[in-house]
Parts: C-alpha cells; structure tokens; sequence
C-alpha cells in the first residue's frame, strides 16, 4: 500500500509565527513545506536557507503562481490577510489563514466567498482548536460533568513593549489588543457556549464593551466584554497588550467547574472542581509541536474544504463579535470605511 502523498505547502511572509509553522510542519507526514515567500528576497533566500526549502519567492505573487504549491498558509500582518486569501483562492491553492482572519466581517464574507467560488480548501489558524488538551475539555464539558453551564470566563493578556512603529501599536497593520488576541478569548467562549447548547458554536445575543487605548496611536491596549446568551449563560472576555496575566478558561456548572490553564498554548492543565470529588489536575501532553495539529486538520479535511473544528462559519461568526466588540468600544481602523 503506498503513503498519502504530503500536501506540499507554501508560506507568505517571514515573520515570528511562520518560523513556527515551518518548524512544525518539519515534524509531519502529511505536510511538506517546500516554498517562502517575502516582500524582500534576501530574507526569503534566508528563511529557505533555515529550512532548506528548494523555493524562495520575493513577491507572493510568485509564490501563488509556482505550480508546485499546493497550499498556502498566510502569515503576513492582519491587514494583508484578506487581498492574500483572496488571491490565493484565485490561484487555486487551498488556505490556512492566520487569525484575526480578517480585519472585519466584510472582509472575511469575501475571504469564504472566493474559497467557496475556487473550490478550495479555507481554514482560520486557531491552534489551539485542534490540540488534545483542548479537545479533551470540549469532551468533558460534553459529557455533562459540570451540569448545565452558566458563566463563561476567558481571557488573553501579555505584557509587550510599547513600540510605536511595531506590529501590535501601529494601527495601520492592525495593532491593538481585540483583533490581535481578544479574538482567542471570543472564540473560546463562542465554541464553549455552543458546546453547552449543543451547537458546534454559538453567537452572543447580547454584548457591552469597554477598553483603554493608547493615547498616541489609537490602538486598545485593554479591552473587555460582557456577552450573554439569551440571559442563559454570561461570558466575561479580557485582553490586553499592557497586563502581564496569561490566558486562562474558567466554565462555572451547576455540578461543577472547568479551568483549563494557558489555554491557548494548550500547555497548561485541565482542573475539574467538582465538589466533594477532588478530581487531580490532568496535565498536557506538549511532545508536539502545538502547530502540528492544525496543519495536519488541513490535510485530513482537504477533500471536505472545511475542517469541523474551526467551520467557514465559526470563522464568520467569530468575526461579527469581534465587530460588535469594536463598536462597543468605538474601535475602528481604515479599512472600515
Ligand atoms: N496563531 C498564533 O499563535 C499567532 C501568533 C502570533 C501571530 N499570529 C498572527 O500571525 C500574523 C503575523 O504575526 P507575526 O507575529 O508573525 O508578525 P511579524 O513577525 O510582524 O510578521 C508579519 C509579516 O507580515 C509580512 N507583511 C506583509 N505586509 C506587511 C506590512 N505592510 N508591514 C509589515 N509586515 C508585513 C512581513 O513579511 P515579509 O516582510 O517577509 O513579506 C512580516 O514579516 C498576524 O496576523 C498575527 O495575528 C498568530
């Protein structure tokens, strides 16, 4: 019996979080990374070098129109995002499109619409969707051992360098705490609440919001939400670029609660406080790379074009509540208008 041939894959942009896709996809059989693409040549010709990749691109035009690349996994600023899905889709090659996926649901309508016209595959990178810890807790919270949920608390929040003219201050490449990793907390809560309701996913009905922003750039630097689902169940989101407090999962039942602990890079444990059973906390297996498991999702949905754990509608969904977080706090960025 032959293998599954890998599914030969290309990255744009150079940055931080390529670096660590390119190291995961290392570690797969079912993906091969064969092609980078940056704006600067010099620094594909180095990335290709790191990872010994037979193709280096100066342009991601040239990456989308190099035949052997099956798919592309778009790793550029979140600006970018939607014009390089978009021209991947017309190019034919199937997409891992790093989260927020969009700037706004405008954008992101489109992103589906093209992957939908093209016939591609279409996947939002929200890691920790497919990693066993993960997992093991949406199994938990299915099997009912905390009753029926009523609060839902999520946040994401590091403490980074306030630099101006960097990624996260500069609101010309979609700086900010909301978009940056307030969509975690939002798609966290979204994907708990609708697993309490017996949905894959479930939309807030109701939304408050307030933040901080920088006083020079604009940008939020704190913000939070108040959400609820029909008055059933109450969600508190947080993120910040400016408070140095982690990211955690608190799920409150009638029976019991969930925490899971660095939730995002799932390498945190799973704490059930069930009272009077003591239960131990359940640790995480971290021997992969946290990536891996989203690369090979695409792999193993390609023919389906959507892969279960992170639906085109989840992704939708997740970006209209970021749009009613925004207005909420009076976010707003250029390409709004
Ligand atoms: N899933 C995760 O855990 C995770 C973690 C961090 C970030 N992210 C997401 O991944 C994306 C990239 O984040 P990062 O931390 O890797 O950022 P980064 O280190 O700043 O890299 C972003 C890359 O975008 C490319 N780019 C394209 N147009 C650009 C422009 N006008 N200005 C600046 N750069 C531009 C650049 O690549 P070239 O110059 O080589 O073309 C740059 O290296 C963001 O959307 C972010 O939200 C995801």
């Amino acid at each position: 019996m032959s293998a599954t041939p890998s599914l030969r894959w290309g990255i744009l942009g150079c940055g931080r979080i390529a670096h660590k896709l390119a190291h995961a996809m290392q570690t797969s059989s079912t993906a091969r990374l064969i092609a980078i693409a940056s704006r600067d040549q010099g620094r594909a010709d180095a990335f290709a070098e790191d990872y010994s990749l037979p193709y280096a691109h100066g342009s991601y035009e040239t990456l989308l129109a190099n035949p052997e690349v099956e798919a592309v996994y778009i790793a550029t600023v979140h600006p970018e995002h939607a014009e390089w899905a978009i021209k991947a889709a017309e190019a034919g090659k199937h997409i891992l499109c790093e989260k927020p996926v969009t700037m706004n649901t405008t954008e992101a309508e489109r992103v589906v619409a093209a992957a939908r016209t093209h016939d591609v595959f279409f996947m939002e990178a929200f890691m920790y969707r497919w990693h066993p810890q993960f997992i093991k807790l949406t199994d938990m919270l299915a099997s009912g051992v905390i009753g029926d949920v009523f609060q839902i608390e999520a946040h994401f929040c590091f403490k980074s360098e306030r630099d101006p003219d960097g990624r996260l201050y500069n609101k010309a490449l979609g700086g900010g705490a909301l978009l940056d990793i307030g969509c975690y907390p939002m798609s966290i809560a979204r994907r708990v609440a609708g697993i309490a309701l017996g949905m894959p996913f479930a939309d807030p009905t109701e939304l408050e919001g307030s933040a901080t922003f920088d006083p020079e750039t604009g940008v939020d630097v704190t913000s939070s939400a108040v959400m609820s689902y029909e008055g059933k169940i109450r969600v508190e989101l947080l993120c910040s670029i400016q408070i140095d407090k982690s990211a955690e999962l608190k799920i409150y039942g009638s029976k019991g609660m969930l925490v899971m602990h660095n939730c995002f890079n799932c390498e945190g444990e799973i704490e059930l406080i069930n009272k009077p059973h003591a239960t131990p906390p359940l640790p995480s297996d971290t021997s992969r790379p946290l990536a891996i498991y989203e690369v090979e999702a695409v792999s193993k949905y390609l023919a389906e074009r959507e892969a279960p754990n992170m639906t085109w509608g989840d992704t939708l969904g997740n970006m209209r509540a970021l749009d009613l977080w925004r207005e909420a706090i009076g976010l707003r960025y250029d390409c709004d208008a």
